[in-house]
This record gives structure tokens, sequence and C-alpha cells, in this order.
């Protein structure tokens, strides 16, 4: 459990510099954020570690930085234009607008996923839902497009519409021949990109969890259709247990979060269908704990029929505990070879592979898609990185070493008596590799603590002691213990801590 709200987490992210509502000082824009400097330091580290776990880590994924801007024909061909759409419930008189089926859900308890207009209209009627504003009654339930409209080119007229980009998977499709013709990739492989997305979403809400303008990092993971059970990997994730929540526990309304579950056995109860699932879910799981997250705090839900989007045959979502309830952080469609089969169509040209063993050219499948957004990643290490250590009296927040804004901050004892000298000659040396911070002001216990509040994993002390025998204090913020250590093996202490994963008792 999160130990506190969104609002609080809104209002801290506020305080220490990590994220801003944009434009504030005009009011604000809803569903608009800016990360400030240590959010944005904490994002790219995110983003960095997702790509060296997901490419870099692999042989088999490579990655592409796609345009916002596409040709309208991609969003046509992937079946946006026609069907990227949320209900929306307006009040007859007053300009609130609501999404609806987050509406529904929170005004009746129920999941409203994938629920259709004519059955939101009836509980809207059956239940007296009104507006909470005014308490004037809804219009009808109406669907609304959420891609963003803009204009190519100096002329605004129909021919030059074009859209901003709602997902950043669509680019990898598109390119799907480009990546091909200039790697020499094999089935099964995957191609990568990260970047902004924008939705127009009816109502933003929960800080950065739902906004109009955020960003995703996916992978299409591209198959032999006949492998789409057949994982080489599994060996590697088979004991690997997650919380896992499936269509048949919802459909029934079994009273539970879900039930722990082993991928190889929920695949050999046949939970899970395909191998695919169950590897690229623990892997992403994996990733999570990996940089801190709380494994328990997370499970795997499966999409029930009526839910899922227009290209999916299976999707499950990785899903975190927020402190509004079980959430998507993730999702992992199987959207078959509906992408490139539509984009064959509408470009007339072949995106199909010729498989040199068969002697003939399929169309891949991608049979799991990771597609995380990295606002709510961000969000995920928050939470589950703040505390509030009642002792120290100050928030911790114990954000994992490749993620902290900050790594290392460097204080002199006292301002005086060649301590400053010394400390800066430390803090350089320690800047060249990693992003440092020197601080001289305040107590030496209230510099730990502004430091423990932004996540910095370690604090280096240059002290009297220090100038004689050539030792500094290293404090480690988790457990507040301290090391002295030769300044000339600072450095590889550092290396130990931040690159290798070693703890600070190891050093
Ligand atoms: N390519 C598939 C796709 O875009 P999605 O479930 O619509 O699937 C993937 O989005 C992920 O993007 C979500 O799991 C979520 O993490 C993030 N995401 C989607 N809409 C978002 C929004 N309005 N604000 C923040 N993140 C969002």
């Amino acid at each position: 459990m999160t130990e506190i709200t969104i609002d609080e987490m809104a209002a801290f992210c506020k305080r220490k510099g990590f994220v801003f509502t944009n434009s504030e000082i005009y009011g604000g824009m809803a569903g608009f954020f800016d990360y400030g400097p240590l959010g944005s330091e904490l994002k790219k580290n995110l983003k960095d570690a997702w790509w060296k776990y997901h490419v870099h880590d692999r042989t088999d994924v490579v990655g592409i930085d796609g345009s916002i801007i596409a040709h309208p024909k991609v969003w046509e061909a992937s079946g946006h234009v026609a069907n990227f759409e949320d209900l929306m419930l307006e009040c007859s008189k007053c300009p609130e607008k609501f999404k609806a089926e987050s509406f529904i859900e929170e005004k009746t308890g129920k999941s409203a996923d994938g629920m259709k207009a004519e059955e939101m209209n009836r509980i809207v009627k059956e239940q007296k839902l009104a507006c909470p504003k005014c308490k004037s009654h809804f219009k009808e339930v109406e669907e609304f497009n959420l891609m963003f409209k803009t204009n190519v080119g100096p002329k605004t007229d129909k021919e030059s519409v074009a859209y901003l980009r709602p997902e950043t998977a669509q680019l990898i499709f598109a390119d799907f021949k480009n990546v091909l013709d200039t790697t020499r990739l094999k089935l099964p492989f995957g191609i990568a990109q990260m970047g902004k997305a924008f939705r127009n979403e009816i109502a933003p809400r929960n800080f950065l969890f739902r906004c109009r303008e955020f960003e995703q990092m996916e992978i299409e993971y591209f198959i032999h259709p006949k492998d789409t059970n057949n994982c080489p990997y599994l060996d590697e994730v088979k004991d690997h247990e997650i919380l896992i929540y499936s269509a048949e526990m919802q459909v029934k309304e079994e009273k539970t979060d879900g039930k722990v579950m082993k991928m190889e056995d929920a695949l050999k109860k046949g939970v899970i269908k395909t191998q695919w699932h169950a590897y690229w879910l623990a892997m992403e799981h994996r990733w999570f704990v990996s940089l801190g997250a709380k494994a328990e705090n997370f499970r795997i839900r499966q999409h029930v029929d009526k839910e899922k989007s227009h290209y999916a045959l299976e999707t499950w979502d990785l899903e975190y505990k927020f402190p509004f309830g079980w959430k998507e952080l993730q999702g992992v469609a199987n959207r078959t070879d509906y992408d490139l089969q539509q984009h064959m169509k509408h470009s007339k040209q072949d995106l199909s592979i010729f498989i040199e063993e068969d002697k003939q050219r399929v169309v891949p499948h991608v049979v799991a898609e990771p597609s995380q957004g990295v606002d709510r990643a961000f969000l995920v290490f928050m939470f589950d990185a703040y505390n509030l250590d009642k002792e120290r009296e100050n928030v911790v927040l114990k954000l994992h070493p490749t993620l902290a804004p900050i790594k290392i901050a460097v204080f002199p004892l006292v301002n005086k008596e060649g301590l400053p000298e010394k400390a800066k000659q430390v803090f350089d040396m320690l800047r060249k590799e990693w992003n440092c911070f020197y601080d001289t002001s305040g107590s030496i216990g209230r510099r730990y603590a502004r430091q423990d509040e932004i996540g910095t994993p370690f604090c280096v002390t240059v002290d009297f002691d220090s100038l004689k025998d050539g030792t500094v204090t290293v404090r480690n913020r988790d457990d507040a213990t301290q090391k002295r250590v030769k300044i000339e093996k600072l450095f590889m202490t550092f290396v130990q801590l931040i690159f290798q994963g070693k703890s600070f008792a190891e050093v």
C-alpha cells in the first residue's frame, strides 16, 4: 500500500521540484505537466534504464525514434481515425464533461470497461446519475475521438489535417520495412520506441496518471505466426511469481485481487494462453522490481472480451496498486498481424518477410506488445520510494541509485579552514561521472535530511580528519549508516555502489 494519496504526491513533487503544473502562472492547463529540475533527471534515468534493459541488454531488439506527426493515412490504416474513441457524458446545462466509463465506475463501484453507450445510458437513467456540479441531467452518451488534430502547411483545409500521434507503436509498423532492410534481424525480434504521445482525454485526472501529453516506451515484438506458443526464452521466467487476475475471475466476480502463481503453472493451467505473454509480463514486472519497486504492488490482469482494443486478440495489463486502486500501468496486447496487414492494404506495399527455412514469405505477428507509459512508471517509482521516517522526522525517498536524480552530495563539515577547498576537489572528481550536489549551508543533519527527501543515495562529508589522513565519511541514505573511505578509493566505491549494484554493507 502506498503511504500517501495521489494529491499528496502531486504536492510533494511540486514542493521538491519534481513536477509542476504546466503554465501554472496562467492558471494551468488540465492534463499537461512540466518536469522540474529533479523530475527531469529522474525521468531521463528511468528512460535510459528502460532502453538499456529492453534494447542494449538484448540482441533481438533495436530502436527507432519516429516523428510525432506522420502521414494521416498511418492513422486511417491503424484504425485510430475510426475507432480511437472514448464515451463522454456531458451535462445538459453546464460545461462539465466526464469520461463516461470512469464516472459510472466511480458512482456504481462496478467496472465499466468496454461498456457500450446504450448500457451506459440505461445505467445513468436508472440510477438517476446527474452532473455533480449543477445537478442537471446528462445528455445521451457521445463518442469522442481522442486524437489531437492539427494542420500541416499554410492552409487549414481538410487536405492539410494531420494528427499528433496517440501512441508510438504505429511508427514501428510504418517503418517496419526500412528497419528490416537496414538490419539483419531474424524472427523473433522486437522494435522499440520511446517518446511523446498525445490524447485529448475527456477528463484528465489523478496527476500524471491520465494526462493529455505523456510519454510511452513501447516494443512491438514480431514472431513467425507458427511460433505463437514457442518462446525460446521461457525458461528464464518460468519460476517468476506474480499476482494474476484472469478474465474468468473477473467474470465470476470473485472477491479477490487475484491469485499468486508461477508463470509455468499459469501456462500449464491455461490461465495464460501463450508463452510470449507469460515471458513479457514477467520481464516487465522484473524490470520494475530491479529498479526498487515493490513486487507485491503489481499484478497482471487479463482484459475481458468487451474491453479489448480494436486490434487486440488478447491483452493483459500489468497493474499497480495506486492509492486510487489497481490501475493499468502497462498494456501487453497480442495484436496478431492486424497492423502490418492494415498497412499493407492501405500503402499497397509488401511488408512480409522471406523465411529462408520455409522458402516462403510470411507476415509476422506481434504476439505481445509491452507498452509502458513513462509518466505512470515515474509515479510507481515515486510511490514505492516514498517513506516518512518517524525517527528521522523527514521523508526518505528511497529511489534506486540508478534512478536517483542526484547520486552523491558532497559537504564540507564547516565552511572554513581548508574544508571547502578539499570538499570541492572531491566534488569535482565525482561529478565527472555522476550528477552530484555541493552544499555548505545549514547543519550537517539538515543537509543530510534535504538529500534524503530528494532521494540522493549517498552523501560524502569532508572533515578535519580528511585533511590529516585523506579519508571522508560516506553516508548511506536508507539506513543512515556511515563508513570512512580513503579519497583515492572513493571513485571505485561509487562504481560498486551505483554501477555494480553492490550494497553499502558489502563495499
Ligand atoms: N500501443 C498500445 C497503446 O498505446 P494503451 O494501453 O492505450 O496502449 C499504453 O497505452 C500505456 O500508455 C498505458 O498502459 C499507460 O501506461 C500509458 N498511457 C496511456 N494513456 C495515457 C494517459 N492519458 N496518460 C498517461 N499515460 C497514458
